[in-house]
């Protein structure tokens, strides 16, 4: 079985593309090198890059070759512009980018006739929502343009299946953070725990986007799950999509437990045995109180759940990040 994967080079793409080949599976892997990094995908002889950028003109003539040169029969889509402030400012990047991208994808499969892909959604697709733990079932209102991105490209894989009889399943990442392998871990300093590291490594204390919330410590709850335990929930999407019976195409990824900013910061003084003394800072816009997944439907019908828990999360960031 040989699986294209566009975005394979970066931080969450080269986590499956690790698994894959590990399986003994052959990757084509399509990146234009853009964020991702040639190192992540380095080393093993069932791996093959191939740099293209999908959100060019020609790019799903390109796609389509490389699908039927390489007989691949599934398709992981990762490549995508993911950072919610630049979306706000930048709304035309991202409609062009993601959604054109994903648009070329899509036109590749259908031409070559792949059926298989996952999506990468996210969390951003559900907005603000006000409830404990979020189901797929809770009806998407994004509040930025990112999440509106992912909450459209989900409805073009439903029209691609039905135009085209694709077989697609879109997983909703919440709160991704840690490395399965040191040389794989998120190199961007965007989200909470690379970000409190960076300051750490700085010599400065890292802020705290609010105390005044409605949660037991006054800080926002979010669920964070391993990139290793998302990359085995792409893996587990893709032998379902090589199944028989296929019920549902859209998934949370997450771990169903809640962890505050401040539990995140004091994992974080655990694993790199310093004290930590946040400064508290005014709330950042958008931000919900709590994020945190329903898991049920995964765990029944892809048979996923997580393994590790924040500390072994915030471990193995601290460890690459020593290593790197
Ligand atoms: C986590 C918590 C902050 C930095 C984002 C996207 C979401 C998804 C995951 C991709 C929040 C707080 C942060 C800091 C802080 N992306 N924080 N001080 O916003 O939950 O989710 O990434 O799909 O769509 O919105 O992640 O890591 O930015 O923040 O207090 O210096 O940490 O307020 O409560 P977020 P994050």
């Amino acid at each position: 079985m040989t699986t294209l994967v566009i975005g394979g080079a970066g931080y969450i793409g080269s986590h499956v593309v690790r698994l894959l080949s590990d399986r003994g599976e052959r990757v084509i892997v399509v990146d234009d090198l853009s964020t991702g990094l040639r190192a992540r995908v380095e080393g093993s002889d069932l791996v093959e890059l191939v740099e293209l950028d999908v959100t060019r003109p020609d790019a799903a003539e390109k796609l389509a070759f490389q699908l039927r040169a390489s007989g691949a029969d599934a398709v992981i889509h990762f490549a995508a512009h993911k950072q919610v402030g630049q979306s706000v400012a930048k709304p035309e990047l991202y409609w062009h980018d993601n959604i054109g991208g994903l648009a070329n994808v899509l036109a590749a499969c259908a031409n070559a006739e792949v059926r298989d892909v996952v999506f990468s959604s996210s969390a951003a697709v559900y907005g603000v929502p006000d409830v404990d733990l979020v189901t797929e079932d809770l009806t998407p209102a994004p509040i930025n343009p990112y999440g509106a991105t992912k909450y459209v490209g989900e409805w073009m894989l439903a029209d691609a299946e039905r135009a085209h009889g694709m077989r697609t399943v879109a997983l909703r990442y919440f709160n991704v953070a840690g490395a399965g392998h040191p040389e794989l871990a998120d190199t961007a300093v965007m989200n909470l725990v690379p970000i409190v590291l960076d300051a750490l490594d700085r010599g400065e204390q890292p802020r705290v986007f609010g105390d005044d919330y409605d949660t037991p410590d006054g800080t926002c709850i979010r669920d964070y799950v391993h990139a290793e335990d998302l990359a085995e929930a792409h893996v587990a999407a893709l032998d379902y999509l090589r199944g028989e019976d296929r019920p549902h195409r859209v998934f949370n990824v997450g771990t169903g437990t809640g962890s505050s900013v401040l539990e995140v910061l004091d994992a974080i003084a655990r694993a790199t045995g310093t004290e930590i003394t946040p400064e508290i800072a005014p709330r950042r816009p958008g931000d919900p109180a709590r994020l945190v997944c329903s898991t049920d439907r995964i765990e029944e019908t892809l048979g996923w759940r997580a393994t590790h828990d924040l500390d072994e999360i915030v471990t193995s960031a601290v460890q690459a990040r020593r290593l790197a």
